[in-house]
């Protein structure tokens, strides 16, 4: 019997594409860059499995032109880059890589909020400039982190690694998660409110996936709530922000800083928000380790290979 054949949109790990090799025909896009959406309708036509990112568009027009199409796996936790409805519609299983980049994108989450706190950004551009003459008393005085309160927005695996972390700098930990069991959380976390949670936290960390329910839960009023001090960051998805709101915001000096690795309109970032000095932006590399990348790409693999020989995918959507 013929192999099935397997289109990955961009280059991966390798590990991963030698574990696609031992059971598909492997057919890859193996540069860095995105591949044309011409390319994309025409790869998948021979397709029986598409191993893509969360910069692949895979609507209705991708789906329909793939008519052998048993699989899409999407190397990333979050898929609202999928038609997931139209999928099902079609009887296309859907994956996703969760739990083998959770530690690392909550290491890089409290990576922004360090940075935003103590000027991390700013202090390195100061010294490389040139400008540091020797120390000084109020020299880039940033907020402490310890004994503070921190708001965690979507209480999932991420949101949960990441207040794990608040243990050890003595956090108090509020989170706003509706879908969340609290009994499933540690008794010392307190649910909120999204406004109070708003107004109490010194620092914010988003970890929610993106949903209609969710894309512009922050906005204007919410920035308005919070402490002048407070420091928003976010990993998860860009529209979950309102950014000309968070703009404003920062311009206004209305909350102290925000550090983000996604923006609303990824991956173009307005103008403005590279002036500002109280914002530290960074590549949407929440996940980008060796480590993780390998693991999520293996993990992406072994989703598209049990569905083709009909197993049980490890991480199935719908
Ligand atoms: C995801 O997995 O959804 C991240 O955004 C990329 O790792």
């Amino acid at each position: 019997m013929s192999k099935p054949r397997i289109y990955v949109t961009r280059l991966i790990p390798e590990p991963a594409l030698r574990r696609l090799e031992e059971v598909f025909v492997l057919d890859a896009n193996r540069e860095s860059a995105p591949v044309s959406r011409e390319r994309l309708l025409e790869a998948v036509r021979e397709a029986d499995a598409l191993l893509c990112l969360l910069t692949d568009s895979i609507d209705k027009e991708l789906l329909d032109a793939a008519p052998r199409l048993k699989c899409v796996s999407n190397y990333a936790v979050g898929y609202n880059n999928i038609d997931v409805d139209y999928a099902t519609q079609r009887g296309i299983a859907v994956c996703n890589t969760p739990g083998v980049l959770t530690e690392s994108t909550a290491d890089l989450a409290w990576s922004l909020l360090m940075s935003c706190a103590r000027h991390i950004v700013e202090g390195d551009n100061y010294v490389r400039a040139g400008k540091f003459t020797g120390w000084e008393p109020m020299l880039f005085l940033g907020n402490d982190v310890y004994g503070k309160t921190l708001g965690i927005i979507g209480m999932g695996r991420i949101g949960r690694a990441v207040a794990r972390r608040a243990s050890g700098f003595a956090m108090r930990v509020l989170y706003f998660d509706p879908t969340v069991d609290p009994e499933s959380l540690p008794q010392e976390y307190q649910a909120a409110e999204l406004p109070q949670l708003c107004q109490d936290a010194d620092f914010i960390s988003i970890h929610a996936p993106l949903t209609p329910q969710t894309r512009h839960l922050i906005g204007a009023p919410e920035l308005a709530l919070m402490k002048q001090t407070a420091v928003l960051v976010n990993t998860a998805r860009g529209p979950i922000i309102d950014e000309a709101a968070l703009i404003q915001a920062l311009r206004d000096k209305r909350i102290a800083a925000a550090g983000l690795d996604v923006y609303e309109f990824e991956p173009q970032i307005p103008a403005e928000l590279l002036t500002l000095a109280n914002v530290v932006l960074l590549p949407h590399i929440g996940s980008a380790s060796w480590e993780t990348r390998t693991k999520m790409g293996l993990l992406a693999a072994e989703n598209a290979i049990a569905v083709i020989e009909g197993r049980t995918p490890p991480a199935r959507v719908n």
